[in-house]
């Protein structure tokens, strides 16, 4: 038995409110804990998007109702929010920007609202953002100007990753994540998934991205699943959403990497609860764990999944290390796939905040 800190997901949707059919917060947050993670931070593109003191209180109070892991709340980045964006702040993990397609309405194409947005929000709160090929070079400039700490989502071209090196060289403060999908799948797995199925944003890579994330593995902070459920009727139809769920494969395949000998267990610690604990400014959780018994094989099989998902683009994979048991400020949460506290035992990370200035 190997014993892991609480890890942390810092990019999950979880569908609540509007899409509880995908996902809500106890189905989602049983799939986190299923994978080892204790804090999960939760995208805000929900239905209606989290963008406002309304919309937020509806997410709070299902959260607060049903999660079973702690959780935080971004805040999306919207036309309407510009300016009373600010005084949320204090109730959610940060804020995000969506600068390219993707699922979900929040997507902000003009330079001034960008502009504007990275300027008010409060600089000791994180600012996520999905950014890809130029939209990258933007939001880093953007920050960089606003002398303010940035946070790269799911990276996964050679390119950018390049790019957030030499920023980093360059000493702008500037973090990012990469998702297990743009480490282990390829564009080279569509035919196998097929058109709808191989849906995701950023879509898969080519196998030089793939090998240019490994190579440059110290200028990934985090491992992230961007654990992203649609239905598998929904990834067959006629138009099919991107995304793909991660929750309940991420640990594994980085510990099956771990055996592999491809990344070291303190890398891997490193990128799922040290980083993401100090760049979101998270709460520390005492009397937390996650049991692990690093030599059990399983074989992943989307019908066993806690998940309001269907199906998963690692189906049929066999990955090595499972969790066994995850003690959660001192209560046993989860234990050999049940769980041992009532729903609502996870908690809002917000509140522990302190400090936090509106502009
Ligand atoms: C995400 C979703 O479905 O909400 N989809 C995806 O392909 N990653 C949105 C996002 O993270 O961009
Ligand atoms: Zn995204
Ligand atoms: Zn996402
Ligand atoms: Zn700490």
């Amino acid at each position: 038995m190997i014993r892991l800190p609480g890890l942390i997901d810092p990019h999950v949707h979880l569908r609540e409110p509007g899409a509880i059919y995908k996902e809500d917060f106890d189905s989602g947050t049983a799939a986190a804990l299923a994978g080892g993670f204790t804090i999960v931070l939760a995208m805000p593109n929900t239905k209606p998007p989290l963008i406002d003191e309304g919309s937020l209180a509806l997410a709070q109070k299902a959260a607060r109702a049903k999660a079973r892991c702690d959780y935080g709340l971004y805040l999306g980045a919207g036309h309407e929010n510009r300016t009373s964006a600010a005084a949320l702040a204090q109730q959610v993990c940060g804020m995000k920007l969506y600068l390219d397609q993707t699922y979900g309405p929040l997507r902000i194409d003009d330079l001034g609202l960008l502009r504007d947005h990275i300027a008010h929000w409060p600089a000791q709160r994180a600012l996520a953002a999905h950014a890809e090929g130029r939209s990258l070079a933007a939001v880093i400039f953007l920050a960089a100007l606003e002398d303010r700490p940035i946070h790269v989502c799911h990276v996964s071209r050679k390119a950018e990753i390049l790019l957030i090196k030499q920023a980093k060289q360059r000493g702008i403060a500037i973090t990012c994540e990469v998702s297990p999908h743009h480490l282990f799948l390829t564009e080279d797995d569509l035919p196998r998934l097929g058109p709808g199925r191989g849906e995701v944003r950023p879509s898969l890579a080519t196998y030089e991205d793939q090998q240019a994330l490994w190579d440059n593995l110290d200028v990934i902070d985090c491992f992230a699943s961007d654990h992203a459920p649609h239905t598998a009727a929904e990834k067959d139809g006629p138009n099919p959403p991107p995304g793909f769920p991660g929750l309940e494969t991420t640990l594994g395949l980085m510990l099956t990497a771990v055996r592999d000998g491809r990344l070291t267990i303190e890398q891997c610690i490193e990128r799922m609860y040290t980083n993401p604990h100090r760049i979101f400014g998270l709460p520390e959780q005492p009397e937390t764990w996650v049991e692990i018994d690093p030599d059990a094989e399983w074989e992943v099989q989307a019908e066993k999944f806690f998940t309001g998902c269907d199906w998963t683009p690692y189906e049929g994979m066999r990955l090595r290390g499972r969790v066994t048991r995850v003690i959660l400020r001192g209560k046993i949460v989860f234990q050999e796939g049940k769980f041992l506290e009532g729903l609502g035992y996870g908690q809002d990370v917000a509140p522990a905040f302190q400090n936090v200035g509106t502009v």
